[in-house]
């Protein structure tokens, strides 16, 4: 299939908006920024300027409508996501919408509905399902290299987000559940199974640190209808630099990823050079985490190319507007059991997981009358095997022959 040059309207000029159109520029050269959105007509020119953007605009609409561009992506923040969609599909444009979808679960079903009846493409713009480690892993996972997943453990913690309206919930939705959670669950959501359905939650949160209405550290256990778990946990408030780590354990294999910090790329500079070092960073002296590529590491180039190709050939992209409306429904159920104190269920008024067979994770037989518990190569060479019967319930061990 050839490629198409796309043209694209870029909502926003801060981190995300940046990160977006490097990632469009440097790595997918045939689509361009074509229009750049900011308040600031400042900010907006010096954008364009940067990024060689032949259009700039303070106006939304006016950015949105401009009749040479087929694609909008939106970078920015949270209660605006909304907005610029409706504006972006009453337009006919293929939309890319940055993480999370909306505020909440049914503003998200809203936004769902909204670009389906409208007809218009969808990305969710969900990047860190998208590193190269992480595709390698759900790739080994999908073809059953550690059997069934029986939990999962994603994890994203930095010493906050770097704009204001990050910290006013009134802007944002929530705190570091709907900044960094969003991530997490839908990291732990494609190891599990996107057809497994997510069942209930049960969340801690608190605001340990920071003068705001909102939490600043949580952890969530979200149980999916196989029996497998996964824990998320976010903080604003980790000293040291960005911590994203990926462990998933299975039946039979296990995952570990580390994307940021420890990598195994580590400089050790007693003056530094003064320059950026990694995202999040709080050092440029010292011990250093720096990354080689940080648009790649972070999935961006992979995401941009999935969602692009994919609007080329008419397909789906591997993240849509459907995966960011199930994460946001899992968050209102973290909210809901920080609240409650107690296990709530994820409210789903529409659930596609379609009709693939659910296997409840489950034990392993042994043979016709025998469970399989465990199997162990002892320290004289003789393999143990234990075993429970079916019937009796009684648990034995046998040395292999
Ligand atoms: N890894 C990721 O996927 C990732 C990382 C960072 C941010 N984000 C998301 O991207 C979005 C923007 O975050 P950011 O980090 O770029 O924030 P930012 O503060 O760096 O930039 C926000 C942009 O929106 C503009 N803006 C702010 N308030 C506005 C308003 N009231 N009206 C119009 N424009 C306004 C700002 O001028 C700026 O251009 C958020 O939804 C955030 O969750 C995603």
């Amino acid at each position: 299939m050839p490629k198409k040059d796309h043209k694209i309207t870029m909502l926003g000029t801060g981190l995300i908006g940046m990160f977006y159109t490097k990632t469009l520029h440097e790595h997918r050269g045939h689509d361009r920024v074509h229009c750049v959105y900011s308040r600031s007509e400042t900010r907006a020119k010096e954008f364009a300027g940067e990024w060689g953007i032949p259009r700039y605009t303070t106006d939304m609409a006016d950015a949105i409508n401009d009749e040479e561009t087929d694609v909008v992506v939106i970078g920015l923040p949270n209660n605006l996501h909304k907005q610029a969609i409706e504006l972006a599909a009453a337009a006919g444009k293929s939309i890319l919408c940055t993480k999370p979808l909306a505020l909440n679960g049914q503003e998200a079903l809203e936004i769902l509905e909204l670009v389906e009846a409208s007809g218009v493409f969808h990305g969710y713009l969900e990047d860190l399902c998208y590193p190269p480690k992480t595709l390698k892993a759900l790739e080994s996972v999908q073809k059953g290299a550690i059997g069934q997943v029986t939990w999962t453990r994603a994890r994203e913690a930095h010493p906050g987000p770097h704009s204001d309206w990050f910290w006013d919930p009134a802007q944002s939705g929530g705190g570091a559940i709907l900044d960094l959670g969003c991530h997490c669950i839908e990291i732990g959501r494609n190891y599990i199974g996107k057809h497994i359905r997510p069942v209930e939650v049960m969340c801690w949160a608190d605001t340990l640190v920071k003068p705001i209405n909102a939490e600043d550290n949580a952890i969530a256990l979200v149980k999916y209808e196989t029996g497998a778990i996964s824990q998320i946990e976010v903080s604003w408030t980790f000293r040291g630099g960005m911590e994203l780590k990926d462990e998933v354990a299975g039946t039979e294999g296990t995952i570990r990823i580390d994307h940021w910090l420890r990598t195994g790329f580590e400089i050790f500079s007693a003056g530094g050079t003064g320059d950026y070092v990694a995202e999040k960073s709080e050092s440029s002296t010292g011990w250093l985490f720096p990354v080689g590529d940080e648009v790649h590491a972070l999935g961006y180039t992979h995401m941009f190319t999935d969602m692009l190709d994919a609007l080329d050939n008419g397909t789906q992209p591997m993240e849509t507007f459907y995966d960011g409306y199930v994460v946001n429904a899992i968050m209102d159920a973290c909210y809901a059991s920080v609240k409650s104190k107690k296990w709530e269920p994820v409210q789903l008024p529409v659930w596609r997981g379609g009709d693939q067979k659910i296997e409840k994770i489950g034990p392993k037989e042994y043979d016709a009358s025998h469970w399989l518990i465990k199997e162990e190569k002892m320290p004289d060479g003789t393999i143990k095997i234990i075993l429970k019967d079916k019937s009796s319930g009684v648990i034995s061990q046998k040395i292999q022959e």
